[in-house]
């Protein structure tokens, strides 16, 4: 019998992923084999770790999450339009002759996260976005795509958020905000907690009065680290207060699609995890 396809997830820490058992439960809606571990790899062997495991050990594909996505991107020789713009990679596929391609997904999994599996329509939001690290710029084109009408980037110090913004070249569309201003730049009809301060154990101190009446709320994160932020969206009184955990699901079909061919039903995976995390 042959070896079943490699994969595997690239991360640091990585020990705690759900990608190997979303990928099986994809697998086996089409009676797929395949072997998916986590890999751990400290930032200075990811490179080394990442050529092994296509070169050496017959890998079709990997995830990559934090902190390795702008190494990802880096050391991929093919690199999709989505992650040109966003400038990181969280899944790399092995091309027929060798070479990796770098692919991100991470927005369009947000997205259809809130269209398809929350069915909201975002064309018209005012959108705020906290933060404007990685994760941030992973969703922010992605949000201008869905037809957000505006999107405020609002980042604890103010260099990333401009950075973002003219990275994206929309000035009409996309505005920054200082941090210490919070309290008086008015009400947005979604609001994304792209920051990590929910994964550092911090927590945000926010105004009530950003959540506007029919608000959602969206952490990017989930379990644990996405608490605070929606206990405060509950507080706050908006209408929808969502985690992660549909985007993360998503973004793995995405890839599952990208190696396999297949689009997979996302909907069980997601609420056998709902279940499991409630
Ligand atoms: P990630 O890939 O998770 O986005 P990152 O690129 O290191 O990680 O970005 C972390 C983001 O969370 C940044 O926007 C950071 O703000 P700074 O640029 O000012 O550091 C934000 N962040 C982290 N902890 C925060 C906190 N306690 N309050 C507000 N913002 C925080």
């Amino acid at each position: 019998m042959s070896r079943p396809s490699q994969f595997a997830v690239f991360g640091h820490p990585i020990a705690h992923s759900l990608s190997p058992q979303i990928h099986q439960a994809f697998a086996q809606q089409f009676g797929i084999a395949l072997d998916y571990r986590t890999i751990d790899a400290a930032p200075a062997d990811f490179a080394e770790a990442v050529r092994r495991f296509f070169d050496e050990e017959e890998g079709r594909g990997a995830n990559v999450t934090l902190p390795h996505k702008a190494a990802a991107f880096a050391l991929a020789s093919e690199r999709t339009q989505a992650a040109l713009r966003v400038g990181t990679a969280n899944v790399l596929t092995r091309l027929a002759d060798g070479r990796v391609a770098a692919h991100n997904t991470d927005g369009a999994g947000m997205v259809r996260d809130l269209t398809d599996r929350h069915s909201i329509d975002l064309r018209g939001h005012d959108a705020l976005m906290l933060g404007a690290g990685g994760a941030a710029r992973g969703v922010a084109w992605s949000l201008l795509d869905a037809g957000v009408a505006t999107l405020t980037i609002v980042n604890r110090s103010p260099d990333p958020a401009d950075a973002l913004a003219d990275a994206i070249g929309e000035p009409a569309r996309v505005h920054t905000r200082y941090w210490e201003d919070l309290g008086n730049i008015g009400s947005y009809d979604l609001i994304v907690n792209a920051t990590s301060a929910g994964t550092l154990g911090q927590s945000l101190t926010l105004p009530f009065s950003l959540a506007a009446s029919r608000a959602l709320c969206y952490d990017l994160g989930y379990g644990k680290s996405a608490f605070g932020f929606l206990a405060w969206a509950q507080a706050a009184g908006a209408r929808y207060a969502y985690d992660g955990l549909g985007m993360l699901v998503e973004t793995a079909a995405d890839a599952f699609e990208l190696w396999h061919g297949k689009r997979p039903d996302t909907e069980p995976v997601y609420q056998s995890l709902r279940a499991r995390s409630a």
